[in-house]
């Protein structure tokens, strides 16, 4: 069995993109590998630390991806400070990360560039806290998108640069998850290729039925087709992309048959899609509910990963201490 460890960003609600890109495949990840998901709160005091906003992340996005399907027996989910081994394996790691390596990694360019006036140590040494996160556990592979690429490799070199200095073969080299399937890419409702937090084309999961109707209802469309049978353009293509991921085949088949035959009415394939985007996330809100009147779902989840993950950690940082030559009177 491979362990599995993913680390997740701290801020913002769930869309459907996250939901049917990285969250299914974590949802089915679960079943069959020894999966570590964390809530990254250390890593979000790089960008924001706000203490009025800290907690109120941490719990709604916990909540989100418990509602959505994350199994606390299945898999560990835990929040990143609950388990502080691995400001330990941090500290260490970072006493063999060169300031070279961590200055041109391309997200430190970006973030320095972005906030110019706190330019802090976290920020350059945020590749060599992920690496702890990874090594912690000894993963065996870490889901990753594009953006997270360049860590996942810096990750391998800090593992091998340990190894090597203390000639032992203690971490593994951790590569990217890959099950075989495509990841589903959700589209944006704007005609833009992406739905993301940063383009403002979201539907939240714990949008309103209301607000999604409306929402859907906006989607950028073109004047129609004229020719039968004729290409879709992006926009069009976009909402049968959605549809084709919340929406029974026959749904999409009939709607497509509309397009072919010029005989499309934009209105009505809307109302379909925002009907279907409702019921596809209903249980998910459902359980949203369920688990903001109910405390002591998330204070069990939290204590049981906690539990879990400072077990595998402690293990690590015992070993590493050994390895390293800390020794006790
Ligand atoms: N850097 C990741 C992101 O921005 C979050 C993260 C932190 C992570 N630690 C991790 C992901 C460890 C995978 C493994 O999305």
């Amino acid at each position: 069995m491979k362990t599995v460890v993913s680390g997740i960003r701290s801020t913002g609600n769930l869309h459907l993109g996250n939901y049917y890109g990285a969250l299914r495949n974590f949802i089915r990840m679960q079943e069959n590998n020894r999966c570590f998901f964390f809530i990254a709160d250390y890593h979000s005091l790089t960008t924001h630390p706000d203490p009025n906003d800290l907690f109120p992340h941490v719990k709604s996005v916990l909540t989100e991806y418990l509602a959505a399907g994350l199994d606390p027996e299945k898999s560990t989910i835990f929040i990143q400070s609950d388990v502080p081994e691995v400001v330990e394996l941090y500290l260490m790691l970072n006493m063999h990360a060169y300031l070279g390596e961590l200055e041109k990694t391309t997200s430190f360019k970006d973030k320095a560039r972005k906030q110019p006036q706190n330019v802090n140590a976290g920020l350059l040494t945020y590749p060599t806290l992920m690496a702890a996160d990874i090594l912690l556990h000894n993963a065996d592979e870490v889901p990753v998108g594009k953006d997270q690429e360049q860590h996942l490799e810096m990750t391998r070199n800090f593992a091998k640069r340990f190894n090597n200095f203390y000639k032992v073969d203690y971490f593994k080299e951790p590569v990217a998850y890959s099950d075989g399937t495509q990841m589903i890419k959700i589209p944006g409702l704007d005609g833009s290729g992406k739905m993301g937090k940063s383009e403002g084309n979201c539907i939240y999961l714990n949008d309103d039925p209301k607000v999604i109707e409306k929402k859907v209802k906006k989607a950028l469309t073109d004047a129609g087709p004229t020719e039968p049978n004729s290409v879709k353009p992006e926009c069009i293509e976009n909402l049968f992309t959605i549809m084709k991921v919340v929406s029974a085949p026959e749904t999409v088949a009939y709607f497509d048959e509309q397009w072919n035959k010029c005989e499309i009415r934009y209105g009505d394939l809307k109302k379909q899609l925002a009907a279907d985007i409702i019921a596809a996330t209903d249980p998910i809100r459902e359980r949203i509910r369920e688990i903001d009147a109910n405390p002591e779902i998330l204070r069990r989840a939290v204590t049981l990963g906690k539990e879990k993950a400072r077990e595998s950690a402690s293990k690590t940082i015992r070993e590493v201490r050994e390895i390293m030559g800390f020794r006790s009177f």
